[in-house]
């Protein structure tokens, strides 16, 4: 949800800033701008559209200069012109300043600001921050960071900035509350800052992770120095980052998504890599190692998650209530943090992210923890602000996820819970040794069964073909695959733009079966199980009113293969691990068919990665 980077040191800032943001794009494509300082003055050059706009806009411009900020914007007030895009300038011209987040006071803040003469050229939030900036410079007379420092006291709101000023050219000062930055330290004095670590890995692998409410000002000869927003010095806390830059690269694949989808064979096996030991008959997650016992003796556990996360908690459902015999909860996180909860002693909370920036569920946290509940976190990117305010956690070990539809985030976290409930339930002795066993053995085998769901991608592809122009479409699943039916229909929806429904298949006659006809593709999840034959009953119910079914299908299946209009096999497997195989043809259909109606898979329209506004 927007994405902000800054240089400042021997380089030539502009190529450095404009890699970065092409590196950020999937926060947000609404417009992108970057601003200099050199010889000329303070350079603020912005355009709207995709950053390729911005790069096109600026070509033979004056791009010089060692210092310079760039925002690539996913837009929350105002609509998305090449006047509301960032960076924004103070009225002056002497100060530029970009932003991530909203300043809810906005309103009250520009009011006051108008009434002692500013003007203003865009609908922003940010615009209204730098001329508070400005404003108290005037007036107080003090340095930049200075009046940032005092501006930031009269905020409230999310905010990741960074600032720079024409008065001094060798600075920037960043500052965050509820939105992620981070500071790279490069190896020639040089500085980088961004919302999150992709611009920086191929400068720099030491970062400083901001925390809520520090300020940062790195400068030429002086290095960095840290300062919370009452003026007082702190220490900064340099990380070696992990991340390797060809996780950061398409690697021959047209798509983000397409590479991420095929991916998962490896990042499953990196997320049970270490907690997972078949010849010892042993799981376990080393984040959360102490807090098993509790996990084991808790009342009731609750996950809060958004989106595709939201729907691997439902997979969490399932696998922990059969295997650890908790009773669970799965929450919205948007709406459990504006009801008032009933958090009781021995509750646990769990909170499901991808990007471990998602707002409402940093909220949802924020407020579980005050009433006192012991909360955790699965996240998968390392040292995002959910992994760092919850009690403990564990990292899905995904790798970066490009794409804005998660794809191979939900099959790692779903990895993970499955892990997580197989602990638990051993220390709890809810689960016998010859299932156990069994599970173990069959996730062990996950990524190559993966590996052959992905053969299958012309066959998904040429399937694609013959529904691409449908207007609508409807998705079914039983148990733990109808939060698979539910993901299958958001991926469809979120990229392809087609509408979609998940359901559970049983629920179809209460309601959806009167949008059946000839015209609506209806996908099955009808793998061998429990609700194999009740699936069959509704694939029949389907058929009867002429409605088209593909349905994926255990290896070998015939009595499906009979009746549906196609079949996707997967290779059999434990049933608690079905989502993790089940998935993956909904992932490639979605992604073909948006590439047969020319979407943009990639950066799907009005979406963005890391939602960190609400
Ligand atoms: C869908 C998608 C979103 C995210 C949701 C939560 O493909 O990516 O629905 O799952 O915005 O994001 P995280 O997991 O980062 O909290």
């Amino acid at each position: 949800m927007c994405g902000i980077v800054a240089y400042i040191g021997e380089e030539q800032a502009f190529p450095i800033v404009l890699k970065g943001l092409k590196r950020l794009e999937y926060r947000g494509y609404d417009s992108a701008g970057i601003a200099l300082i050199n010889k000329e003055g303070l350079l603020n050059y912005k355009h709207k559209g995709k950053v390729s706009e911005l790069e096109k806009h600026t070509d033979k411009k004056n791009i010089d200069g060692t210092i310079g900020i760039g925002h690539t914007r996913w837009a929350t007030h105002g609509l998305p012109n090449d006047v509301n895009a960032h960076p924004h300038l103070s009225g002056n011209e002497n100060i530029a300043l970009i932003h991530n987040g909203i300043i809810e006071n906005y309103d009250t803040l520009k009011e006051g600001l108008i009434a002692r003469g500013h003007t203003f050229k865009s609908e922003t939030d940010t615009e209204v921050l730098v001329h508070l900036v400005e404003d108290i410079q005037e007036h107080e007379k003090v340095s930049t960071a200075e009046a940032v420092r005092l501006a930031l006291n009269n905020v409230i709101g999310a905010y990741a900035i960074v600032v720079m000023s024409k008065d001094n050219p060798n600075q920037l000062i960043a500052a965050r509350k509820s939105s992620p930055l981070v500071v790279g330290i490069g190896k020639e004095g040089d500085f980088y800052l961004a919302s999150d670590a992709t611009p920086i890995v191929e400068y720099t692998n030491e970062v400083v992770y901001l925390e809520d409410e520090e300020i940062a000002i790195v400068e030429r000869n002086k290095g960095l120095r840290l300062y919370n927003i009452q003026n007082q010095e702190k220490t900064p806390y340099i990380q070696e980052l992990e991340m390797q830059l060809e996780a950061l690269e398409k690697g021959g694949y047209e798509h983000f998504m397409l590479k991420e989808i095929h991916e998962q064979p490896r990042s499953i096996k990196d997320c049970f890599r270490g907690r997972l030991n078949v010849n010892k008959g042993w799981v376990g997650l080393g984040g959360i190692k102490d807090y098993e016992q509790q996990l084991a003796t808790a009342k009731r556990i609750i996950f809060v998650a958004c989106g595709t996360s939201w729907h691997a908690a439902l997979v969490g459902e399932y696998l922990f209530e059969d295997l650890t015999r908790i009773p669970v909860e799965v929450e919205y996180a948007s709406e459990f943090r504006y009801r008032n909860p009933i958090i009781g002693e021995g509750d646990i909370v769990i909170a499901i992210s991808q990007s471990g920036e998602t707002a409402d569920t940093l909220a949802a946290l924020e407020l579980a923890k005050a009433k006192g509940a012991t909360i955790l976190g699965i996240c998968n990117v390392v040292g995002s602000s959910i992994s760092r305010i919850t009690h403990a956690g564990s990292y899905t070990h995904a790798g970066p996820e490009i794409g804005v539809a998660s794809t191979k985030a939900f099959t790692a976290q779903v990895t993970v819970l499955t892990i997580m409930a197989l602990a638990i339930a051993r220390k709890k002795g809810t689960l016998n040794e010859a299932k156990f066993r069994r599970i173990i053995t069959e996730l062990e085998l996950i990524p190559e069964k993966v590996a052959k769901v992905l053969e299958s991608s012309d066959y998904i592809e040429s399937i694609s073909e013959i529904y691409k122009d449908a207007a609508n479409a409807l998705y079914l699943g039983r148990g733990n695959s109808f939060p698979v039916a539910l993901e299958g229909a958001l991926k469809l929806k979120e990229i392809s733009y087609i509408h979609a429904e998940g359901y559970p298949a049983a629920e179809m006659k209460h309601g959806p079966i009167a949008l059946i006809d000839e015209a609506m593709p209806v996908f099955v999840i009808a793998t061998k199980g429990q609700s194999y034959e009740k699936v069959v009953s509704n694939i029949q119910e389907v058929k009867a009113r002429k409605g088209k079914v593909i349905a994926i299908v255990t290896e070998g299946d015939k009595q499906v293969k009979a009746m549906a209009d196609h079949v996707i096999e997967i290779p059999d497997t434990d049933e608690h691990l079905v989502p993790l195989l089940a998935t993956i043809p909904f992932q490639l259909l979605s992604y073909y068919i948006a590439v047969m109606r020319g979407c943009n898979v990639d950066q799907p329209r009005n979406l963005a990665k890391s939602v960190t506004v609400e």
